[in-house]
């Protein structure tokens, strides 16, 4: 039986078999399986923790105890390393929060947006995920905060509920670290084990027992901090990324202006020493960046008020607005009127290669298209329903007849279209580029009308 198992299978068994004979296996509990929750609840049954994940949504969990990923876009080892887990029966995934009594590690990574109305955190997932964490807890456990949150959440948010539904002292009668993630889709695993990692906890012992925990499944450096200044850390490397993309969105329309091209300007730049200038682009989506300049910002409330990064995500928030003006822009000059146009949109995912569509740049360019009276058609390869936003799986079919094709999001397949195939089927020879996946030369040398995003 053994000498047929495949290798990974085997690797896997031997490692449950040592953690038998050596001591107890030890219980993990990952409470929220998203983008970030499941592939750490992959990686710990993969080192061999006996680990439950806990989501709200049941259909998840169905698709997770079948060992199907409810992730849809390219992401490497992910389905092959969840069936195999599922299988050995490492990883189980529940809705129900009674396996918490038990665990001796409790990783919390649900969803933290921001409420752009009110200007505060929506925490009512957090909230609720802490509460009942607290309400199930034993003694003696760690609790990691792995969500991104405003600095501050922990003391004045995640200790008090978790005292006051456990009936116990943090700190004292159980540990609590934050430890947030650096992950990204597309590279969820890779970053997960070999990115560097800041791990700080309320006191001495939570950020050492932590950091002895993510020794199983990381292989970067694991650095000691407190809480407080892990928030601070994770939230500004994401406010320091979205300034860096802002700066050269702004360059992007700069050169646009006079007549330049921003990326050949980029990449001169980027010869000066100690200069690193970010891609310019049709806009900043994702669950993350959008927002975690908000939750530093909230976080520092009172003590100032940031400037630049409120003005970064303005200028950022603009380039899809700005992508529509390149359009109009652009059919003008094949002679055909916005208005009644049909606007082939490439794209509503807001990253190559997957399928998440939170706060995708795409969502604002097609409101404005159809403000301006088009017709936007929308194709995206991993991408089967968002927002109410009919997908056409066929790109044949999205491009026919088309009066523009827009490119918001830079996946494979769209760096394969032969143009000639392209002009045949369009009503109207006109492309929009929002990431530079096509040849502006080459566009202008096919008959094609040419708009690109600092080109
Ligand atoms: N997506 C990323 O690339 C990324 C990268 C780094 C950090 N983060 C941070 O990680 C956190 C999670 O992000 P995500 O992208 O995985 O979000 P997600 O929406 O994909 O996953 C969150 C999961 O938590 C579940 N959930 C919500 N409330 C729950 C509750 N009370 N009990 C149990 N499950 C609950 C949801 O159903 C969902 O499946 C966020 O704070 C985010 O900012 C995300």
């Amino acid at each position: 039986m053994l000498a047929c198992a495949p290798y990974k299978e085997l690797k896997l068994i031997c490692i449950r078999i040592y953690w038998v004979i050596t001591m107890k296996q030890k219980k993990l509990v990952v409470v929220g399986l998203g983008y970030v929750g499941l592939p750490v609840a992959v990686k710990f049954a993969e080192a061999g923790f006996d680990v439950v994940g806990i989501d709200i949504i049941p259909e998840k969990v169905e698709m997770i105890n079948k060992g199907e990923s409810p992730i849809k876009g390219k992401e490497p080892k992910l389905d092959e390393l969840l069936k195999s887990v599922v299988s050995s029966g490492t990883l189980k995934a529940t809705t129900s929060y009674e396996p918490i009594r038990e665990a001796d590690y409790v990783l919390i990574v649900v969803q933290t947006p921001f409420n752009m109305l009110s200007k505060e955190p929506y925490y009512q997932a957090l909230r609720s995920a802490v509460r009942s964490v607290g309400q199930n807890l034993k003694r003696g456990a760690l609790v990691i905060i792995e969500s991104t949150v405003a600095p501050g959440t922990m003391n004045k948010i995640v200790i008090p509920i978790l005292e006051a539904e456990s009936g116990l002292k943090a700190g004292k009668e159980f540990l609590l670290a934050t430890a947030p993630e650096r992950v990204m889709p597309g590279k969820l695993l890779w970053n997960l084990v070999n990115l560097d990692r800041v791990v700080g906890g309320i006191n001495e012992e939570s950020t050492q027992a932590a950091i002895e925990l993510y020794k199983h499944i990381v292989k970067g450096e694991l650095y000691p901090t407190d809480a407080l200044t892990a928030e601070i850390v994770k939230t500004t490397e994401n406010a320091y990324r979205d300034v860096q993309i802002a700066f050269a969105n702004e360059i992007a329309l700069l050169c646009e202006n006079v007549g330049a091209d921003v990326y050949q300007v980029r990449e001169l730049v980027n010869k000066s020493p100690y200069r690193n200038m970010h891609l310019p682009g049709a806009g900043v989506g994702g669950h993350c960046l959008p927002k975690d300049s908000w939750l530093l910002a909230f976080g520092a409330r009172g003590a100032n008020s940031p400037r630049l990064i409120a003005l970064a995500r303005e200028i950022n928030d603009s380039m899809p607005r700005h992508l529509s003006d390149l359009c109009v822009e652009a059919l003008k000059e094949a002679g055909v009127g916005i208005y009644g146009a049909k606007v082939t949109v490439l794209g509503i995912a807001y990253l190559e290669n997957s399928d998440d569509t939170r706060n995708s740049p795409a969502f604002t360019l097609i409101k404005a298209l159809e403000v301006y009276g088009a017709h936007p058609i929308v194709h995206d390869p991993f991408v089967e329903e968002a927002n109410g936003i009919v997908i056409e799986k066929s790109l044949d079919n999205a491009i026919r007849d088309s009066d523009c094709v827009v490119l918001v999001t830079a996946h494979d397949d769209y760096h394969n279209v032969d143009l000639d195939h392209l002009k045949k089927l369009m009503r109207t020879p006109v492309i929009v580029d929002g990431r530079k996946v096509f040849d502006k030369k080459e566009c202008y040398a096919k008959g094609f009308v040419f708009r690109g995003i600092g080109r």
